[in-house]
């Protein structure tokens, strides 16, 4: 690996902990303007709580400070919405933006077992050939198709296979027996949140997801549909990086919601003086 590659992975993955906390904010590049995502002027106040930013280009350069010194992982696949066929894939960001851009790292899905799974799995090969022409890691994303079962079995082939393909690490779901998915792939796995749940529900996922050996997070919807996204980002990293326990991380987002609210009412009072 040379030195560019690893240099953009560091800006990934800590080097004190070699885990990460990516928040993941792609979403309207298929759904549009996704709950949390309307306005992504909300999402600012997060950015520093993170590792890395998962995000398109177009929201990069339309709506994020380029002075953040959280890295960028950028999304470079897309085409269909989710009014069509979502394994119609394909790359729609080139290397030279993602360069342009400062990316520490690119990012797309493969479906594995659905009806484009050889077209995006080839996409793959060929963005992971270019992309190590200049030094810069690949994310391979499985994405799950509705048909899908989210198990062992079937994420531990769909992972495998990004890593057979040259993926640098990839994205997964959490699912039982987590540690059989694991242990098949050879590249690091970070855990995607999936679908809104209770907070502390989020935060046992991600703890019995490092627990069985991944190396972090590429969370959206639990932290940005969350009441309190920050805290949920902090209590996050707590259990990435320290290996704090849900409970002890739920404190963290409960405790933070508090100097949050408290923080608003100082505002709030200090304007009705004004
Ligand atoms: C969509 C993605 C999202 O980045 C990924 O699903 C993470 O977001 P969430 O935690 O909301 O599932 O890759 O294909």
């Amino acid at each position: 690996m040379d030195f560019g590659m690893k240099n953009r992975l560091s800006r990934i993955f800590s080097p004190k902990t070699g885990k990460t906390v990516m928040l993941a904010v792609d979403h309207g590049y298929f759904q549009g303007p996704t709950t949390g995502l309307k306005d992504m002027k909300n999402i600012t106040p997060l950015i520093p709580h993170a590792d890395c930013l998962f995000v398109t280009r177009g929201i990069l350069r339309n709506s994020i400070d380029p002075r953040i010194g959280t890295s960028v992982c950028l999304r470079v696949s897309g085409g269909p919405s989710i009014l069509g066929e979502l394994s119609h894939e394909d790359i729609t960001t080139s290397m030279e933006e993602a360069l342009r851009l400062n990316a520490s790292g690119v990012g797309m899905s493969i479906f594995v077992g659905a009806k484009n799974e050889d077209r995006t799995i080839a996409n793959l090969g060929r963005l992971v050939n270019e992309a190590e022409r200049y030094g810069m890691p690949v994310l391979a994303i499985t994405a799950v198709g509705k048909e899908m079962v989210r198990d062992a079995r079937y994420l531990a082939l769909a992972c495998r296979i990004a890593a057979e393909i040259g993926a640098h690490f990839v994205k997964t779901y959490y699912c039982d027996d987590f540690h059989k998915v694991v242990e098949g792939c050879p590249v690091p796995i970070v855990i995607a949140g999936g679908k809104k749940i209770p907070e502390m529900d989020a935060l046992l996922m991600t703890e019995n997801a490092i627990k069985a050996g991944a190396k972090g997070v590429d969370m959206g919807r639990n932290i940005f549909q969350s009441d309190n996204p920050v805290g949920m980002l902090k209590a996050a990293k707590a259990i990435v990086h320290r290996g704090a326990s849900a409970k002890e991380a739920f404190e963290i987002y409960k405790g933070s919601k508090k100097s949050a609210t408290a923080e608003i009412e100082r505002v709030d009072e200090s304007m009705e003086k004004v």
